[in-house]
């Protein structure tokens, strides 16, 4: 499986995303003009899902305002999924894993927007095995619990869930950084998105955020990933729910990762 992976920094990144030129060129890479990005803390928090969401309030508003419709150009030249790429500064949303303390300086010192989903990580641990299991390009694992183990102490590609933790919640009180839970979006879409729109300047009346929440729904997004995902779209959309970590976690495991949780 070590083929499969490569490490920056002390930090685990699948071959596919580990140019040494993409992580130098980060580092002076120009934020300015971003009107929003995305920053996700790690794989598996429902990254596709807000993309989704995001695409279509951009598409949403520039169908009303010819002006915005300019400068948006087109929706394909929103970089959709980005890890560690990047293009010009532009109006651009970035969707990303990696650890705060490696993005662009530019990033935080032009206060770009950025959009933290967080997800319970007993259920990203969940939805990750199965994902490692899946995905050719990533490491799969025999066993729940040898993936339960190499989760809890890191050695996951991207990292550890916890430190990632720990460095954004040092953002926690940031103005340009919104949080937003996968639970409560699953709880309330409308709601979900209507707070999104509004943290990046969207204007939607209360029947556009609704569309935008219910073309954004688990299953109509699983009926459509054979179009938008091709042949992992039953990787990506596999089960959408919360709790799912009650069905394989042990009561010891519950414990293990609680006590991880608070000592992080
Ligand atoms: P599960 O494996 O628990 O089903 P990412 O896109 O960051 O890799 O996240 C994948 C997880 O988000 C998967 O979780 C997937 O099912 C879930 N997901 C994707 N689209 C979703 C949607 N529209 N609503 C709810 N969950 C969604």
């Amino acid at each position: 499986t070590t083929d499969l992976l490569c490490s920056y920094k002390g930090v685990l990144y699948p071959v596919t995303h580990c140019s040494a030129e993409t992580f130098k060129a980060l580092e002076s890479f120009e934020a300015g003009v971003m009107i929003s990005s995305l920053f996700f803390k790690p794989l598996v928090s429902g990254t596709n899902w807000i993309i989704h969401i995001l695409r279509d309030l951009v598409t949403t508003s520039a169908k009303k305002n010819e002006e915005e419709m300019k400068r948006t150009k087109q929706d394909e030249e929103i970089v959709e999924y980005t890890y560690l790429e990047f293009g010009d500064p532009g109006k651009r949303v970035f969707a990303t894993h990696i650890f705060p303390h490696m993005l662009p300086t530019s990033i935080f010192k032009n206060n770009v927007k950025i959009l933290m989903v967080i997800r319970n990580p007993k259920d990203i641990a969940v939805s990750y095995f199965h994902f490692s299991n899946s995905m050719p390009s990533l490491p799969s694992f025999q066993t729940w619990d040898e993936f339960f183990n190499a989760f809890l102490n890191g050695k996951v590609s991207w990292g550890s869930y916890f430190d990632h933790i720990i460095e954004w919640n040092k953002h926690f009180d940031d103005e340009n950084i919104m949080f937003i839970t996968y639970e409560e979006l699953k709880e309330n879409p409308n709601l979900g998105v209507k707070k999104i729109a509004e943290f990046f300047g969207f204007s939607v009346t209360d029947e556009e955020s609704q569309a935008v929440a219910d073309r954004s729904s688990f299953q109509t997004m699983k009926e459509n990933s054979h179009k938008t995902h091709g042949a992992f779209g039953n990787v990506l959309f596999r089960k959408g729910s919360v709790s799912d970590w009650k069905n394989l976690f042990t009561e010891a495991q519950n414990q293990e990762m609680d006590k991880k949780f608070e000592e992080s």
